[in-house]
């Protein structure tokens, strides 16, 4: 048994049993759903007043320009390999399982951990307008005991209500999903009318104070806010068109969302002083501090909003790698099953809440969640580096889409999103490889064994 055996493309096409409903708008949306959340409704605040000041525009630029190498190549494998596993599946088709194992277990990482963390933050957005309209919950239940507290009731519950969405079945959930993408469009729409009347060329005096390596650690950290396009690669097995649906599902999510955030990341900063910007909620903030306070509470509505569709399709994300990797039998094979009326993957569902459940509700996140850009920027070069493999190993594959000029924009993603790596913490480094080590010791004491390729020859 080789330790590089790898799966036919075939078999990563084969009927998954889940139910194909999804067009290229649900795409866009869906893409559009789990980008914009709490990245530019919370993080860029902290990363302006305290790693890049006003230049947290050039901040944006600069994650988006490595998020789009990512994003093109995403889209050439998607639309050549498919399979609801996304980078896991192109990873087993190209490069073996032991790849794929590693790749699978980082993206589960990745979602598992952005969807508590998200939580924390919504549960923080909620309590506040409870707050406001004097319904607070007492302080036991609004934070778990890291805080002080006995568990943050909010985010518990919020995964357990999107779980819940999830299990009904697909098609509900991107009905779901676009209605609270658009309130949160609106919320944008709203925030940049306002503050456009109130821009402050002094605010960008000084444009720069943090200089280069400034700027640098704040694209690590708003990094954070393009996470999700490559969420839509995980609905391959459930698009109507996949060929055509993912790439533009993947590439326009991506495109709409990087002028948002330069627009809204300029606005803000010109609006407030970059040092008054440290705040859970600094684009309502910063309209209320300019007077404009008819538009905080939409833009709170649209921030809660768009944090709601963040969690609920990073956590189907979550679902699908997890499913596929089960089908595969590197998890458990009861994972690996859809309930025959809702055709959705519940045991799985109901597992992954509890696990993001009980993370957001108990346990401590501040660092933790910088583990999930960690993980994503890894599970990113891996696949710009995988479309140049691909490439030399598989060079007859048809490519219904091709990442333009040749070799040069995967491996100006392989060097952005290592550069972009460079500048997290040590400390977050050191979690990753704990994580990836555990996920070495599973893979030689579990699923290697268990594996379709090593229990079913035929499937090989
Ligand atoms: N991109 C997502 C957010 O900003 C994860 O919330």
């Amino acid at each position: 048994m080789s330790l590089w055996r790898t799966k036919p493309v075939s078999t990563v096409h084969a009927d998954s049993g889940l139910a194909r409903t999804l067009g290229t708008s649900d795409l866009v949306l869906l893409g559009i759903g789990a980008i914009i959340g709490a990245g530019i409704f919370v993080l860029t605040g902290v990363a302006a007043a305290t790693l890049a000041g006003p230049a947290i525009v050039v901040s944006f630029i600069v994650a988006g320009l490595a998020c789009t190498f990512a994003a093109l190549s995403y889209a050439e494998l998607a639309a050549a390999i498919g399979g609801s596993g996304s980078a896991y599946g192109y990873a087993y088709a190209g490069f073996g399982e032991l790849a794929a194992w590693l790749i699978g277990w980082d993206l589960i990482l990745e979602y598992t951990v952005a969807v508590s963390a998200v939580a924390v933050g919504w549960s923080g957005y909620v309590n506040d307008v409870l707050a406001a309209v004097g319904l607070e919950l007492p302080a036991a239940l609004r934070h778990g005991p890291h805080e002080g507290g006995v568990v943050d009731l909010g985010a518990v519950l919020v995964i357990a209500v999107l779980g819940a969405t999830l299990a009904i079945g697909v098609r509900a959930s991107a009905r779901f999903n676009a209605a609270i993408v658009l309130v949160k469009l609106l919320a944008i729409a709203v925030f940049v009318a306002a503050a456009a009347g109130h821009v402050e060329p002094a605010n960008w005096a000084t444009f720069a104070p943090f200089g280069w390596s400034g700027i640098m650690a704040g694209a690590a950290l708003v990094f954070f806010a393009f996470i999700g396009f490559d969420a839509v690669s995980t609905a391959a097995d459930e698009c109507v068109d996949p060929q055509r649906g993912l790439p533009r599902g993947i590439i326009g999510s991506l495109a709409v969302c990087t002028l948002l955030y330069v627009i809204v990341a300029a606005l803000l900063t010109l609006v407030a002083p970059y040092t008054s910007l440290n705040v859970a909620s600094p684009v309502s903030t910063a309209l209320r501090n300019a007077g404009v306070t008819w538009a905080a509470p939409i833009v709170a509505a649209g921030a809660i909003a768009g944090l709601t569709s963040v969690m609920l399709v990073l956590y189907y994300a979550q679902t699908r790698i997890f499913y596929a990797m089960s089908r595969d039998g590197l998890l458990p094979a009861p994972f690996g099953e859809v309930h025959p009326r809702t055709r959705t993957p519940v045991k799985v569902i109901g597992l992954a809440g509890g696990v993001m459940a009980a993370i957001a509700g108990f346990v401590p996140l501040g660092a933790i969640a910088e583990l999930v850009n960690i993980g994503t920027l890894a599970a990113f070069a891996l696949v710009c580096a995988g479309v140049l493999g691909m490439r030399v190993r598989r060079p007859e594959l048809h490519r219904p889409f091709r990442v333009p000029g040749g070799p040069t924009i995967p491996v100006l993603g392989v060097v952005a999103c290592v550069y972009l790596m460079a500048s997290l913490p040590a400390v977050t480094w050191a979690r990753f490889f704990v994580w990836m080590a555990l996920g070495l010791v599973v893979y030689f004491a579990y699923a290697r064994s268990h594996s379709r390729l090593a229990t079913d020859p035929a499937s090989s």
